[in-house]
């Protein structure tokens, strides 16, 4: 018999072996927890689409049941990866070249399609070329640990995606964290570099993963000017939808072309695979032959890269329907703002959903998707605990019907679970 009040919820304590205990002790630890029948936050975890990403999806439990749901939980945010054309151009490549290239990148892993999605990366980002790695986590563990090693400083917002932590922490460089979005800090951190270390990079998320705001580009672009700082963005979830034609978050700011590092994915918005970086020429030459991302692993299957490079045409036109999306998107804030919702000062497709209560979470997750709404929860890891939260995504083909239905269940829900009173 388990003892449900004995057991131990929190993530951080299965991580490490503990003393006397053999390597797989603490799988036994984490699955005892996980089957104590209490709420851990991780039940939903794997559920199984039955369907192409789309704002209505028929998702299968582990159990085997079957529900239809309003997907509020995807990054294909215009619906790319289940465009008409991407996936004409996918077939194509699919029976021209097969599968997969069974090679790396530098040892003839490449076709022209490759060549061709670098060129419109570095077309986007108005930089001179750009590389494309086989994963966007492992695009920007390439990237950092390339380029900085341990005589470089590294300074990061708290907010970055985890594969920038991960990739700064691998270079061996010196790290620097600032608060989130907070330039005061970020400069006081860059008064107090001594003058003889001249390797420094700050590195921010362009559009934040969980909280969907934007990093002020400009105040960073200022001091990196005053204290002798290169930058990295990574514009995983801006690309494709923010700034004037949705080239990013250093459109948007003016900044095209004066950033030194420009990382981004292609699993979100542009609906493929795979991360890359556009940068000067030299920079990506330096890329292909450092970043062990790169130079170790196989390059992306052809009939993604074609899929892709329909994509990124669309994007680069603007007629992929970011304004479509702007719009539904900004419709649902409305809506949850005045059904009383804390959604945080989000710039994008993202909303955050606040709920700082991990248990409400819980719970709140589990009414949702019972209710027919899928929503990603964030917790710890990936946001600290009293920051928990629904994370919500919109997609360009999601219908105001089904806005408004989602916002009536999850005011429901928010009234059940005391985040609002309707
Ligand atoms: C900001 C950011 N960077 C990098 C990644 C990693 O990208 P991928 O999922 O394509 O490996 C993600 C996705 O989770 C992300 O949100």
């Amino acid at each position: 018999m388990i003892d449900i009040n004995n057991l131990d919820t929190r993530f951080e304590s299965y991580f490490e072996t503990l003393e006397n205990e053999n390597l797989f002790d603490k799988t036994l630890r984490l699955d005892k927890t996980l089957s104590g029948g209490i709420l851990t936050g991780v039940e939903a975890l794997g559920l199984t689409t039955e369907n192409k990403t789309s704002p209505i999806s028929y998702l299968t439990d582990k159990n085997g049941e079957k529900r239809k749901v309003i997907m509020l939980g995807s990054n294909s945010y215009l619906n790319l990866s289940s465009n008409k054309k991407v996936i004409k151009s996918a077939k194509a490549a699919l029976k021209k070249f097969g599968l997969a290239t069974g090679a790396v990148s530098n040892y003839a892993g490449i076709t022209q399609l490759h060549i061709e999605l670098e060129h419109k990366i570095a077309k986007l980002y108005n930089t001179e070329d750009a590389i494309v790695y086989p994963s966007g986590y492992g695009a920007n563990m390439g990237i950092i640990s390339a380029l900085c090693s341990k005589n470089d400083v590294i300074i990061c917002d708290s907010a970055n995606h985890a594969s920038i932590m991960d990739g700064a922490r691998l270079s061996g460089a010196e790290i620097k964290i600032y608060p989130h979005k907070n330039m005061k800090y970020l400069e006081k951190i860059l008064s107090e570099i001594p003058d003889n270390k001249k390797g420094r990079l700050i590195i921010t998320d362009g559009v934040f993963s969980m909280d969907g705001d934007m990093a002020p580009l400009d105040k960073i672009y200022e001091l990196s000017k005053k204290y002798g700082c290169a930058i990295m963005t990574d514009d995983a979830h801006g690309i494709g939808i923010t700034g004037k034609t949705g080239k990013g978050t250093a459109e948007y700011f003016n900044l095209s072309g004066k950033i030194d590092l420009n990382a981004g994915m292609l699993s979100k918005t542009p609906g493929g695979l795979g991360g890359y970086c556009a940068a000067k020429r030299e920079i990506i030459q330096f890329l292909r032959l450092y970043s062990r991302t790169y130079f170790f692993s196989t390059s992306l299957p052809p009939a993604i890269v074609a899929g892709l490079n329909t994509s990124l045409e669309l994007i680069l036109k603007d007629e992929a329907g970011r304004s479509e999306l702007v719009e539904k998107v900004s419709y649902f804030k409305d809506l949850l703002t005045a059904s009383g919702f804390d959604i945080g000062n989000s710039q994008s497709a993202i909303i955050p959903l606040m709920v700082y209560d991990e248990e409400k979470l819980f719970k709140m997750h589990k009414f949702l998707l019972n209710s027919g709404i899928y929503t990603n929860i964030v917790t710890y890891p990936a946001v600290r605990r009293k920051e928990c939260r629904l994370r919500l995504c919109v997609m360009k083909d999601l219908r105001y019907s089904d806005i408004e239905k989602a916002v009536k269940i999850i005011t429901k829900a928010g009234i059940k679970f005391g985040l609002t009173d309707g």
